[in-house]
């Protein structure tokens, strides 16, 4: 199976032959072929094949040709001859999403990004964007977005793709019983779809529960505590946090403090502020949790209390964009530090935290370590990743790992998010990583797609 970049060409000439410049004909050898099958997604035509006289990779389509396959553009995109008579154009890259807003914000907030990514693929691949409501299943046809040279968005009709990245926005919009059997109804017709959806913390922790090399790793956690499991973790580490197993941004987190003499704290963020309370005794803390949070904590988890490596007395942490690359594998496509804001439960940036380097970050706390401590935590977070990967039985191809390094240097992962936010390449020195991590989604979906190494 042989893998060319070639140029496609519109042709206004109305018969149904192929023409391809004669360097392509003769390196796929197609002398001899009657009819090519030529295809893009899920359609194929047949026709016959000619060579011009030109140099390079050139294919010429004519309009009916190339409105029976529905292609959407004339340029460059890769060709793979997967069988002696058949070849492919693609891969046609699908990225799933939605929050509509008006027609130059299709995807609302998340427009900017799917751009920056379809960009990425430029003369390349086709990349499009799409929202749940733009495929038509009967047809097995997608109603895509495009962009134009000038960053505009257009709309061509194309064939079901061959991969599709998902970035759905919201937790409540996945768990519909719509999204589901749109799942479904992609790996049933065998179209690699990642990530599956948003992770629950107690999910993972649950996930990699009897995972001996990623416990290592993991905080001690209950899902869905009783009283009596918090006493009990509290008292054996003296602190623990307490989370909303479906939260994110910090929201509703608590940390609880044990101190034998002096009794039990609660910190937590309320109306923008931090908040600390003390109680004398235990059943005090309770009946205030409850009546903060509900009677029951079925959806929270409770997780032993790291301390954290600290800057001018603020606790730090990290967070890794990990990819799977064009080979499949696990990959740190950036680091981004956070300090947490003074008081502050998390480090979020919206809770007064701050952004660093790994770099900074560690030289300050680890000195001339920092390096080696980065090191060890990326090979965490790779094992970490595969981890997850092994435990789960869907598809993934990119997490946001949460990760802490405590002062003896181990290293502990809080939360792993399989659509995880792009915050950290905002830094002026992230960016770069930033750009990496849209060329490991392309070459992921080349990968996924068989453009690129799988099967071959
Ligand atoms: N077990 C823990 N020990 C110490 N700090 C923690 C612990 N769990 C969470 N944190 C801090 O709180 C932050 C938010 O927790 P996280 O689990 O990532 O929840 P969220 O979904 O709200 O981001 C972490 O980035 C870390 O700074
Ligand atoms: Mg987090």
């Amino acid at each position: 199976m042989s893998l060319t970049l070639c140029n496609v060409h519109f042709s206004d000439k109305n018969d149904r032959t192929v023409y391809m410049s004669g360097s392509l004909y003769r390196s796929l050898k197609l002398s001899g072929i009657d009819k090519l099958q030529i295809k893009l997604g899920r359609e194929t035509v047949s026709a016959p094949v000619k060579a011009v006289q030109r140099e390079g990779n050139h294919v010429y389509l004519s309009a009916s040709l190339r409105q029976q396959i529905r292609v959407p553009k004339s340029g460059n995109v890769y060709m793979i001859q997967s069988a002696e008579d058949e070849v492919q154009l693609g891969p046609l890259i699908g990225i799933l999403s939605d929050g509509y807003v008006n027609n130059s914000l299709p995807f609302g907030s998340r427009t900017g990004f799917i751009k920056e990514l379809i960009r990425t693929g430029d003369k390349k691949a086709y990349f499009f964007a799409f929202s749940p409501r733009d495929i038509n299943w009967v047809e097995e046809t997608v109603y895509g977005y495009f962009l134009d040279e000038n960053g505009s968005w257009y709309r061509k009709t194309v064939p079901l793709p061959d991969v599709v990245y998902n970035r759905l926005p919201s937790r409540k919009a996945e768990t519909g019983s719509y999204i589901s059997s749109l799942r479904d109804r992609f790996v049933r017709k065998s179209i690699p779809f990642f990530n599956w959806s948003f992770f629950n913390k107690s999910d993972v922790y649950n996930l990699l529960d009897k995972d001996v090399e990623a416990l290592r790793h993991l905080p001690e956690s209950v899902s869905s505590p009783t009283d009596e499991q918090i006493r009990e973790l509290l008292e054996k580490h003296h602190f623990v946090y307490f989370k909303p197993t479906a939260g994110s941004l910090g929201d509703g987190i608590f940390r609880l403090t044990y101190h034998p003499k002096k009794g039990y704290f609660a910190r937590y963020r309320s109306g923008g502020k931090n908040v600390l309370l003390r109680f004398g005794s235990f059943q005090e803390l309770m009946r205030i949790m409850h009546a903060r949070v509900g009677a029951s904590f079925k959806s929270y988890v409770v997780q032993q209390g790291i301390r954290l490596v600290e800057i001018d007395g603020c606790p730090l942490d990290f967070r890794f964009h990990m990819h799977k690359n064009g080979k499949n594998e696990w990959v740190t496509a950036g680091v981004g530090a956070k300090k947490a804001g003074k008081g502050s439960v998390t480090t979020h940036i919206k809770n007064g935290g701050s952004l660093m380097t790994p770099g900074n970050a560690l030289s300050r706390t680890f000195g001339s370590e920092a390096g080696e401590v980065l090191e060890k935590a990326k090979r965490v977070a790779v094992k970490m990743s595969e981890a997850i990967e092994r435990n789960y039985p869907h598809r993934l191809g990119e997490l946001g790992l949460d990760l802490g390094i405590d002062k003896d240097g181990d290293i502990w992962m809080f939360e792993a998010n399989a659509k995880p936010g792009r915050s950290i390449f905002k830094h002026p020195a992230l960016k770069s990583e930033g750009r990496d991590s849209l060329e490991y989604i392309l070459d992921h979906c080349l990968y996924l797609s068989r453009f690129r190494g799988r099967d071959s």
